[in-house]
């Protein structure tokens, strides 16, 4: 549903992602598939619109250097390159505020997070109504092109409530920097180049483009797993293994927690994250023992998620 991008739509617009719902809204790059960055939930139903099998990490849009602070380790490259960048097409990949309460689901589990500026008018007002963080993937399913007009995107999500902006003057994703160690590393290229970059910060840019790790961190073992020993698909529970349930029982022994008892496999995504780090932190668990969930939908990334951290051998955890 094409909405023009005056106040009345703004405001519906804002007050169907307060609900929990996704919003399709115009950047100067591409059209995102927008929700509430600070919600499981609303990102677990991101994640379920794409259709992909994994949990990639999303970028989360902010209208400036002041919110973005809050979210992440702030620093002096950082702000120098917000300073000349921002708005604009640049993501800059920081390390998350130990308090920062963005959906652990929306950094797919990684202690880093994505945050980009939008310049695009009806993005920022979008914002504005908001007040919200926005995650927004491109507003595409899985494996097909960015749409860079309302129209496209109406094609792909017929249902959602698309924000009309417009052509995107861009055209392109951003540009994705990481700033996670002492040299940038380009992930991905988009309108700001490498050149562009290094000239601002006085240094070289490192080219992370071709780097399969760094590219795809959804992809990367060690970044997923827990610290405490998991297993999964778990249909008897040993000594020492507390449970992480999914569905409404009979259980092989009382769960520790229950990813979803109505067996809803996006609330199973929206509260893995979070189950996953709260057992890892909880004293009497030992170690993790997870029922099977099913494989299809979103149970494919959960599956995936889980599969990657049971994998980690014994001598990896802790590293
Ligand atoms: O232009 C854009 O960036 C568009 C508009 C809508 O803002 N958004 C977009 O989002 O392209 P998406 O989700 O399709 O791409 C996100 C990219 C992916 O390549 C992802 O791997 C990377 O950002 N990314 C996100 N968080 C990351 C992290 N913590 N570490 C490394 N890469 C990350
Ligand atoms: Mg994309």
């Amino acid at each position: 549903m094409l909405l023009a991008p005056n106040q009345e739509n703004l405001q519906r617009a804002a007050a169907e992602i307060e609900k929990g719902q996704l919003v399709i809204f115009p950047t100067e790059t591409v059209y995102g598939l927008g929700g509430n960055a600070l919600d499981d939930k609303s990102v677990a139903s991101i994640f379920e619109k794409k259709g992909r099998p994994q949990f990639n990490p999303l970028i989360i849009h902010v209208l400036g250097t002041e919110q973005a602070s809050l979210y992440a380790q702030w620093d002096e490259r950082a702000e120098k390159l917000a300073h000349h960048f921002w708005p604009g097409p640049l993501t800059l990949i920081l390390k998350r505020k130990m308090d920062c309460p963005i959906s652990r689901l929306a950094s797919a589990g990684l202690d880093s997070i994505a945050l980009r500026v939008p310049a695009h008018p009806v993005a920022r007002e979008f914002l504005q109504a908001c007040s919200l963080p926005l995650a927004g993937p491109s507003a595409n399913r899985s494996g097909l092109l960015s749409p860079t007009s309302a129209n496209h995107a109406e094609h792909e999500f017929p249902d959602l409530p698309i924000l009309d902006g417009g052509h995107c003057h861009i055209g392109l994703e951003s540009t994705v920097l990481s700033l996670l160690s002492p040299q940038a590393a380009l992930l991905r290229f988009g309108a700001i180049s490498a050149s562009d970059i290094s000239q601002i910060l006085g240094e070289e840019v490192a080219d992370g483009t071709h780097d399969k790790d760094i590219r795809s961190p959804g992809q990367l073992l060690r970044h997923y797993a827990t610290i405490k020993p998991m297993r999964i698909n778990v249909r008897e529970v040993e000594k020492d293994e507390a449970l992480l349930a999914f569905g409404a029982g009979p259980y092989p022994v009382p769960p520790f927690l229950n990813l979803s008892s109505k067996e809803d496999l996006t609330e199973a995504a929206s509260n893995l994250f979070a189950m996953l780090h709260e057992m890892d932190d909880h004293p009497s668990v030992k170690k993790i023992a997870v029922m099977p969930i099913p494989y299809e939908g979103l149970g494919m990334a959960i599956n995936d998620r889980l599969a990657r951290s049971a994998y980690v051998a014994e001598d990896e955890r802790h590293t």
